[in-house]
């Protein structure tokens, strides 16, 4: 009988333990984290882009079949909600559920730009609610939700465009296809200016390079075109956007841009993969632990089979797989298109440190006008004002 309930105490003990190690500990963590980022008064995350940070869930503008029925979860977006213990998430990206971000691209930065670029009509149902789109609809549904409340709120915006833009720009004339790049840069600052400008304050923005499209397992399944020749092509426009977008960034003054560099922590993953598999390290034992992600090259999800797979090693057992991967976590990629849901949430964990530390990329454009705007207000006053201002500050 004792040692009946001895057994029951060590049972209870250990169930006890094992509730605290699995749910509490995680949450304590979380909380102390990042509790004093967000505190005080209640947060938000606004959320412009397509497939990567479309979470699927629609307040406006509803799809009527959710293109993200198969998406893995959480994506990036949802990931830094919770790290920032944000109160909501509002959606505005669009995704096209297709995994051909050529024949049904994602939601792209300017619609008009890559129809006109890639000579295609832009009131075609394929293309998805472009960034000026979405500015749009939550312009709107801010207007009807102003009206009703005036809480005091935070708000961070994230705004994620441009592997589809550059998909759909691979394999044109160069000069056309920088052209492209460079419009919609220009749009999708624009647009931030717009959003600035409804804010009335400086905005919050994380915003992500892209990553090299031809890492993306589906890449070098693409139909058309000679694959050497659409390798260099996007290689050089994803560096070309990457660029611009850099440029553009440092220069505006409408709020602080965190600048989240997606493209240098996927290559990191890679390296850290490649390493361990050659079995070499580098002077900072990289190499020699295991990679974050044991599976880089093939996603999750098995690509379909089509006639070719170059560059793909063929022998790799795992190509052969016509079920989805056993364990996920170690994968980089979910699908053909798309980073699985540890690299997202890792990637979240990226942009809430960007965001928790105001890391600011473009702190001297915004020393600058706001050197120049008090130099203007100065200028403004009147002359007598301003000898009388002197004369005080003399005595
Ligand atoms: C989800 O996956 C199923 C099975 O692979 C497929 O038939 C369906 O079209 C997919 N849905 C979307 C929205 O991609
Ligand atoms: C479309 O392209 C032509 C020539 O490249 C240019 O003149 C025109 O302004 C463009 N239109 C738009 C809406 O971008
Ligand atoms: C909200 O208020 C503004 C002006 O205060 C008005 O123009 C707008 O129509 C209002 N929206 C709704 C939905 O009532
Ligand atoms: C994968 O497919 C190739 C070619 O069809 C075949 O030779 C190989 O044995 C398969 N590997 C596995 C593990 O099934
Ligand atoms: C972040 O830093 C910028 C630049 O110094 C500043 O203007 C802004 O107020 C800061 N934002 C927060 C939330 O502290």
């Amino acid at each position: 009988m004792r040692t009946i309930n001895r057994l029951h105490a060590i049972v209870f003990l250990g169930i006890c333990s094992l509730v605290y190690v699995g749910w509490v500990l995680p949450t304590l963590r979380v909380q102390s984290r990042f509790q004093k980022v967000l505190s005080g008064s209640r947060s938000r995350l606004v959320v412009f882009g397509d497939s990567y940070s479309d979470t699927g869930v629609y307040k406006v503008a509803v799809p009527k079949t959710n293109p993200q029925a198969n998406a893995s979860h959480p994506l990036w977006t949802e990931a830094l909600c919770a790290e920032l213990l944000c109160d909501s998430l509002d959606n505005y990206a669009r995704s096209s559920g297709s995994l051909d971000f050529k024949a049904h691209p994602d939601a792209l930065v300017d619609t008009d730009v890559v129809a006109n670029v890639t000579n295609q009509n832009p009131s075609n149902a394929k293309f998805k609610a472009d960034f000026g789109m979405q500015v749009q609809r939550w312009i709107n549904s801010e207007q009807q939700r102003l009206n009703r409340t005036a809480v005091q709120e935070r708000t961070v915006f994230t705004v994620f465009f441009g592997i589809s833009d550059v998909w759909q720009f691979v394999g044109l004339e160069d000069k056309e296809a920088h052209e492209g790049v460079r419009q919609s840069i220009r749009t999708l600052f624009a647009q931030l200016d717009v959003i600035a400008q409804f804010m009335r304050k400086p905005i919050q923005v994380v915003l992500p390079h892209i990553p090299d499209i031809t890492f993306l397992p589906a890449f070098s399944q693409q139909p058309e075109g000679p694959f050497p020749t659409y390798q260099r092509s996007a290689v050089f426009l994803v560096e070309k956007w990457n660029t611009e977008l850099e440029r553009a960034a440092r220069e505006f003054v409408g709020g602080s841009i965190h600048l989240l560099s997606m493209n240098k922590w996927l290559l990191e993953m890679l390296r850290e993969q490649q390493m361990y598999t050659i079995g070499i390290a580098d002077e900072n034992g990289d190499g020699k632990r295991a990679p974050t992600f044991t599976e880089t090259t093939n996603p999750c999800l098995p690509l379909p089979v089509t006639g070719a797979q170059y560059p793909f090693d063929m022998d790799d057992a795992d190509s052969n797989r016509t079920e989805p991967c056993t364990d996920p976590s170690q994968y980089l990629f979910w699908d053909g298109m798309h980073l699985s849901s540890k690299a997202h949430r890792l990637l979240a964990l990226e942009a809430a440190d960007l965001v928790s530390h105001n890391d600011t990329f473009n702190l001297n454009a915004l020393r600058k006008h706001e050197q120049e705007l008090a130099e203007k207000k100065d200028k403004d006053k009147k002359p007598g004002e301003a000898e009388m201002d002197s004369t005080n500050s003399e005595s």
